[in-house]
């Protein structure tokens, strides 16, 4: 039978491919943008946009639709979200409903680890989730060269619209390149005016999807629970445009969220792997910092023996405490892990080496 690809179909339409995924998905079609769907839906939704399809004469003579079929062992992997915006409009409380509803908790008695990053499950999907403020992960990590954030979710409180840090957040996203999923928040609240924010987000280049542009807007109310499982879906839908892939196979590259001295269990570091898969006993570097992965914990507190790409994992096992937005590489052996790590520190001390770059602590510092 006829199929066109998802994309081929926007293209032909002359629209953002978001407005048609949200016009198939209103048509109760679930496809992502590297789908293909069938002559009949491809008519439906053309219609209800106003065009006339026709049927095509002849299929293409190698019957392959859509793309992404080249390079060998790549494989879909979860998006890494962080959520930014500005005080006050519920970033924390989103990220919390998403793990209280979503996470299963370990078992009763045990104290829920919170190691800065987790994953959720939508369907037969994951989201990754990184709990740092979401300005951290883009400077701080960026500057670094760490590029942690697949989407970006922008809260905006409906009753309070776009503010400085929302701007603010919207150039840490487009400096970055990063797609912006937008969450009109405290949509319970009387004075909720969610036009009113859609109107400001234009003035900053985000047009909303409704209104013909390719911003995705999702209504959502974080305090009683809203509207989360469309903003998740429009999460994975802006996620699949970008087509995440990673490499199980190969040893493991990731970058390092946060890190922190532990008393009991000397340095610990949340480690978001991003590429290959990272195993109990590997040795690693991670900036002027080597070491050997000594015992793992995922985002529940049990114990893993791996971590594949976009998992979160607490790692044991630091010669010392590496520094969030480091990145984390597993090297050959005991010896060149070191040696790496010495390369890097000497590298450090260069003075030109930091020219220009925000740190972590000069942003908390400014912020204080
Ligand atoms: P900072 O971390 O300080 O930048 O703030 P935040 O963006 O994390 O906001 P937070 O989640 O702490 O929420 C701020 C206040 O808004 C709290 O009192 C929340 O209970 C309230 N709030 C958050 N979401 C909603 C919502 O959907 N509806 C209502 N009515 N209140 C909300
Ligand atoms: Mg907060």
């Amino acid at each position: 039978p006829d199929r066109i690809a998802v994309s081929d179909l926007a293209d032909k339409l002359a629209i953002p491919a978001v407005v048609l995924i949200k016009s198939l998905i209103k048509a109760g079609i679930m496809a992502s943008i590297n789908q293909s769907i069938d002559f009949e839906a491809a008519e439906q939704v053309a219609k209800s946009l106003g065009v006339a399809v026709e049927r095509p004469q002849r299929e293409r003579a190698d019957g392959r639709v859509g793309e992404g079929d080249e390079g060998a062992d790549l494989t879909s992997r979860p998006p890494v979200v962080t959520v930014l915006g500005h005080v006050d409009h519920g970033k924390t409380t989103l990220l919390d409903h998403i793990r209280k509803s979503r996470v299963v908790e370990q078992e009763a008695g045990g104290i829920t680890q919170h190691i800065g990053a987790y994953q959720v499950t939508v369907g037969d999907r994951s989201i990754t989730f990184l709990d740092t403020p979401g300005h951290e992960a883009f400077t701080a990590m960026r500057a670094r060269g760490a590029q942690v954030t697949d989407v970006a979710v922008l809260v905006v409180a409906a009753d309070d619209g776009v503010m400085p840090q929302t701007v603010e957040a919207i150039n840490h996203a487009k400096a970055a390149r990063v797609p912006i999923v937008v969450a009109i928040n405290k949509m319970d609240r009387p004075g909720a005016d969610p036009d009113r924010v859609k109107q400001q987000l234009a003035e900053q280049g985000l047009v909303p999807d409704d209104w013909g542009g390719d911003t995705v807007c999702a209504p959502i109310s974080a305090l009683k629970g809203q509207g989360i499982d469309e903003l998740l879906e429009m999460i994975l839908l802006v996620a699949d445009m970008r087509d995440l892939k990673a490499d199980a196979d190969r040893p493991a590259s990731g970058v390092i969220v946060e890190a922190r001295l532990d008393r009991g269990r000397g340095p610990v570091a949340t480690v978001l792997v991003q590429n290959g898969t990272l195993r109990l006993g590997d040795p690693v570097a991670a900036g002027a910092v080597a070491g050997k992965v000594r015992a793992m914990l995922n985002d529940r507190g049990e114990s893993v023996s791996e971590a594949g790409p976009a998992t979160p994992v607490e790692v044991l096992g630091f010669d010392d405490v590496p520094e969030a937005g480091d990145l984390l590489e597993v090297v050959a052996g005991g010896r060149e892990a070191r040696q790496q790590a010495e390369a890097r520190a000497e590298a450090r001390q260069q003075p030109e080496a930091r020219g220009g770059v925000v740190t972590l602590s000069q942003l908390t510092q400014k912020r204080q």
